[in-house]
């Protein structure tokens, strides 16, 4: 009945809004766990793509971790300035400042929580995070030449107006890398989405299903993942966790095994 109700109400824009700041300001205050980076779903790459080397301790994260490498490698990232949009816990946000190179990496979140604990676990010079929403982006025209955004975009109540002011707060020439699922039982499905980026006034450069990707990143780290959950979240709530995050068996992942749910990247540039 809960589940029915938050269902129904997520096609409203302002319970989306109230929804996401709600989940991840909590999620980031009750678990503030300095080992745990990442809030998507993982990637695992194609034969094609370059392997990635990774020191140890960054093995338990890998899949996540890919999603951004592997995205972040569809433009220079190099001497750039880097806005993140849905920055999360920020493990993306220090893989591409550290590994990458960028001149500044800015790490933006709704969840003034996730901000502070990501600020506090990663340190780099040319990385910073802060508060902000993807619909009203405190930044100047023309100052980024690199927006990236992480499974996130499903959370807003307009994804037209983050378009526009990606697309305001771009560069001429400047990307906007993109990934995020769709429930195609949805009215916002991933034609909308597609529709949506090509009427963002952007170029689209890269149009990928990355669906079977997703799929294998969740079944090779399902067993990690299962232990995580065990360790970390109190007994009453893991059911709930272990749907949130995924899991083999869950809805989400079965979902995307039938294909009523897909998993997309994205690439699109501002017209110079
Ligand atoms: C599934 S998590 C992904 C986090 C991160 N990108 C990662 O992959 O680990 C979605 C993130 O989007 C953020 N978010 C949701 N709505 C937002 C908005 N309107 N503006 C900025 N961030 C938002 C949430 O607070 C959350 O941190």
């Amino acid at each position: 009945m809960i589940k029915m109700i938050i269902h129904a109400l997520k096609r409203y824009a302002w319970f989306k809004r109230f929804n996401a700041k709600v989940t991840y300001e909590l999620l980031a205050k009750y678990i503030p766990e300095a080992d745990w980076h990442f809030m998507n779903y993982g990637y695992s790459p194609n034969a094609n793509e370059p392997p990635l080397d990774l020191p140890e301790d960054t093995k338990i994260q890998r899949y996540p971790l890919q999603m951004y490498h592997y995205l972040a490698i569809k433009t220079e990232i190099e001497g750039k300035q880097v806005l993140e949009v849905g920055s999360g816990r920020g493990g993306g946000a220090r893989h591409i400042a550290g590994r990458l190179k960028p001149a500044f990496y800015t790490g933006m979140d709704l969840a003034q929580s996730a901000v502070d604990l990501a600020n506090k676990i990663h340190v780099l010079p040319n990385l910073k995070f802060m508060q902000g929403s993807a619909e009203a982006i405190p930044l100047k025209d023309g100052s980024v030449d690199v927006v990236i955004n992480v499974e996130s975009c499903h959370a807003y109540g307009s994804v037209s107006k983050f378009l526009s002011e990606v697309k305001r707060v771009l560069k001429p020439g400047g990307h906007l890398l993109l990934v995020d699922f769709r429930n195609e039982e949805n009215v916002e499905n991933m034609s909308t989405l597609k529709n949506q980026l090509r009427d963002s006034g952007m170029e689209v450069l890269v149009e990928e299903n990355i669906t079977a990707n997703v799929i294998r990143s969740i079944e090779a780290e399902d067993e990690t993942k299962k232990e995580r959950i065990r360790t970390l979240i109190p007994q009453k709530w893991q059911k709930l966790f272990s749907e949130f995050a995924g899991v083999v068996g869950s809805r989400f992942y079965e979902t995307l095994k039938n294909g009523s749910r897909q998993y997309y990247r994205f690439s699109l540039r501002k017209i110079a």
